[in-house]
């Protein structure tokens, strides 16, 4: 795998597709230091404090962006099987659509941007420190790596590159099993990284109204299915989802 190491960029996927403009061949990945315009899902920031991990994979693109789309859900697998070499595998889980937790509270983001033929997959994970007053609870790894390990002869912790390392590794592998069989695999896989999923009273909050309902499940298109307090099925394409303690 080719890797481009930058320090100070405006955003890993702005980087991604000069680098596809300049001709790099796919596929590649850009890692940079640090950010100045990092990027969020929804038209939000992403805080890019040097020692997190910026990254952003390069590949083919499917001729139906309704498939690009899906890599999301393979991005959020990667990403729990990356952090799995570094915590216990019970303190991982995934949130609709692509956010990965540790005991509940967000370590990495997903930016998934295609220009038909390349589709950018932009990673954030949270390393060393996490941004305070986030809309939804945030953490980061070093925090959950106990003092004992830390000590300890085994490296833990090798920073960003490593992690990027780990992380390509597991995105490239996920790729090829979507490529080679569909989103039936990603979907089982995805689904088993969740908690309490189906079932769970969760709000959705939409660019103009918020949702309350129980989450049915993860539909064949990534769609998320809630059934509304009306009883009806809606199924929801893009948003965010917060959980209801009843
Ligand atoms: C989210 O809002 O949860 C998604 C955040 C995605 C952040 C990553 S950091 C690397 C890449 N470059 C960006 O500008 N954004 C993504």
């Amino acid at each position: 795998m080719k890797f481009i190491f930058l320090d100070t960029l405006d955003s890993t996927n702005l980087e991604a597709f000069r680098q596809i403009d300049q001709g790099q061949p796919v596929p590649f990945w850009v890692i940079a230091k640090e950010q100045t315009h990092g990027r969020g899902r929804r038209g939000r920031d992403w805080i890019s404090k040097a020692g997190n991990l910026f990254s952003s994979g390069v590949y083919q693109a499917f001729d139906n962006p309704q498939e690009t789309t899906k890599l999301s859900f393979v991005a959020a697998i990667a990403i729990v099987e990356t952090l799995q070499a570094y915590l216990p595998p019970d303190l991982i889980s995934v949130k609709w659509p692509n956010d990965v937790l540790v005991k509940g509270e967000k370590i990495s983001g997903v930016l998934l941007e295609n220009n038909g033929m390349y589709v950018v997959v932009g990673i954030g994970i949270n390393l060393v420190s996490h941004p305070d007053k986030t809309k939804y609870p945030a953490t980061h790894l070093l925090a959950h790596i106990t003092p004992e390990k830390l000590a300890g002869p085994e490296p833990v912790m090798t920073g960003p590159d490593a992690v990027l390392a780990l992380l390509a590794e597991r995105f490239t592998h996920w790729y090829d099993v979507f490529v080679q069989q569909g989103f039936t695999p990603i979907r089982q896989s995805w689904v088993s990284k969740t908690r309490n999923f189906r079932g769970s009273s969760v709000n959705v909050h939409l660019a103009k109204e918020t949702l309350k309902g129980k989450i049915v499940d993860l539909g064949q298109n990534g769609e998320l299915q809630l059934r509304l307090e009306n009883g009806t099925i809606r199924d929801i394409h893009t948003g965010d989802i917060f959980p209801v303690f009843e």
